[in-house]
């Protein structure tokens, strides 16, 4: 019989290819392909010969009841999973390293079980001194959950399976865990794969929910297994950067809640605090009075949160001007700036742009559009924006102002944080019913970026082009 052949496999997508070579075709990653043996996966070629059970196939209607939860105790948390942990689920918390994954767990893991469940800790990077002395750091140590430090995943399957009653598993980290019975390294695709299989399969048996800690590469991918994803029921990441305070938990997929719902924490002395009014605490080191910053109000999941946006413009030292994005889309960037450009008169051409959202929150909607434009031309003309002011909305190619959901939400919250004003698209009745508006906010409709612009037009201080 013919030895299996070795496949060489991208340790970014997972992509495998019978020879090496430099570059991945599939995700275009450099020096990703590492040699691994196949593992044996799928029922393989018995099941087309005859012999499979017939399936039942039945109606959309039927009575299932919404499934069981395990509340944290951290309201943040619960919010982010949609509820609580979902017994029988596998859950991947991914982030960098040091950004507060294992504390978060911990401090969970300790709750759950003094609620009275059985919680086991399965830490494969620390020793259980160091849990130990992070425990205590966080005034855990009184929890009953169980604590161990191992990485081999035959001994970690086999204590589990003498288990009968446990509600939550946490292994930290996936990575280092591995199976003696493959040859490649711990954290290559085929084990990590291979691991968080087995141990997903005993969770859906035992009907525990585990959760799985994953390192992310610098490149922001799960090291190894973007395969991991797709194998699990919901993913959170952990975001935020480490000189900064704030911690963002999002859930980019959810079998049993919504996605993009975030949580919000800060890292304090004694780990992970919940940030009830993130506002206010992504507002808190705002100054009124200098350019180049707009306070946009966006929306996070189920949940309005006002941001600063933060421009500068700096004349550029020659060859092509920089374009420098934190927390936002660089490409959305250029957008904005080739409408301000070509649409209503701005020259930004020969400046160096750096665009930074406050505070570490990374932005994804469009309706930001509108306050990152405003924070531009506030930087290009050297006005501050109106510090009672918020922004939202979207901006199109020909620089029109388009509706975007929840504006109502939006403005409640910026009432709610002391502002009066508010640039927003122009407003439509639906439904026969008149937009409404919180008392107290005088809003500015706006169906031009041209009319933003015109805001600022009056003393303008057009910036000095470099080589003009
Ligand atoms: P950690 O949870 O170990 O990160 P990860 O598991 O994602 O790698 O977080 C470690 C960082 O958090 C470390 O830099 C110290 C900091 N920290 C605090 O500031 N306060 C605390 O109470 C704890 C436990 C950690
Ligand atoms: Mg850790």
């Amino acid at each position: 019989m013919a030895k299996d052949k070795n496949l060489f496999v991208c340790q970014s997508c997972g992509a495998a290819y019978p020879k090496w070579q430099g570059r991945c075709d599939a995700c275009g990653e450099w020096n990703t392909l590492t040699e691994e043996t196949p593992v044996q996966r799928g029922p393989g070629p018995a099941a087309k010969a005859g012999g499979g059970r017939r399936v039942e196939f039945v109606g959309l209607k039927g009575h299932s009841a919404p499934p069981p939860r395990i509340p944290t105790g951290i309201a943040e948390l619960d919010r982010v999973l949609g509820g609580g942990l979902v017994a029988a689920s596998a859950i991947l918390v991914g982030g960098d390293p040091g950004i507060g994954k294992s504390t978060i767990l911990l401090q969970a893991a300790a709750r759950v079980a003094s609620a009275g469940r059985r919680v086991l800790y399965v830490s494969g990077e620390e020793a259980v001194e160091q849990v130990r002395l992070r425990a205590a750091r966080l005034g855990l140590t009184d929890s009953p959950m169980a604590l161990a430090a191992a990485t081999s995943l035959r001994d970690i399957i086999a204590s589990l399976e003498q288990e009968s009653d446990a509600a939550l598993v946490v292994i930290d980290s996936i990575q280092t865990v591995w199976l003696d019975a493959l040859d490649s390294a711990p954290g290559t695709v085929a084990q990590v794969r291979a691991c968080a299989a087995e141990l997903i399969r005993l969770a859906k048996a035992r009907g525990f929910a585990i959760v799985l800690v994953g390192h992310v590469t610098k490149e922001g991918t799960l090291a190894g297994p973007r395969v991991l994803e797709h194998m699990v029921d919901a993913t959170l990441y952990f975001e935020g950067d480490r000189g900064h305070q704030f911690r963002i938990l999002r859930a980019v997929k959810n079998r049993f809640g919504a996605t993009d719902e975030i949580g919000v924490f800060e890292m304090t002395g004694t780990g992970l605090v919940e940030v009830a009014n993130p506002s206010a605490l992504f507002l808190a080191e705002r100054r009124g009075n200098v350019s180049g910053s707009a306070v946009f109000a966006g929306i996070e999941g189920t949940r309005p949160v006002l941001v600063e946006v933060q421009a500068l413009l700096s004349p550029s030292s020659g060859g092509s001007p920089r374009r420098q994005v934190v927390g936002w889309d660089s490409g959305r960037l250029s957008m904005l700036m080739a409408v301000l450009e070509s649409r209503c008169g701005l020259s930004l051409g020969q400046n160096d742009v750096y665009l930074n959202i406050a505070g570490g929150l990374r932005i994804a909607e469009p309706a930001a559009d509108l306050a990152v434009a405003a924070a531009l031309v506030s930087a290009a003309t050297d006005r501050p924006t109106d510090p009672d002011r918020v922004y939202f909305g979207e901006v199109g190619l020909s620089g029109e102002v388009r509706q975007v959901a929840q504006a109502e939400a939006r403005l409640r919250e910026a009432a709610k944080l002391g502002f009066g004003r508010a640039t927003l698209p122009r407003r439509v009745a639906r439904g026969g019913k008149a937009p409404s508006a919180p008392d107290g906010i005088a809003l500015t409709e706006t169906g031009h970026m041209a009319d933003l612009v015109a805001v600022f037009a009056e003393q303008t201080v057009k910036p000095r082009r470099a080589g003009a």
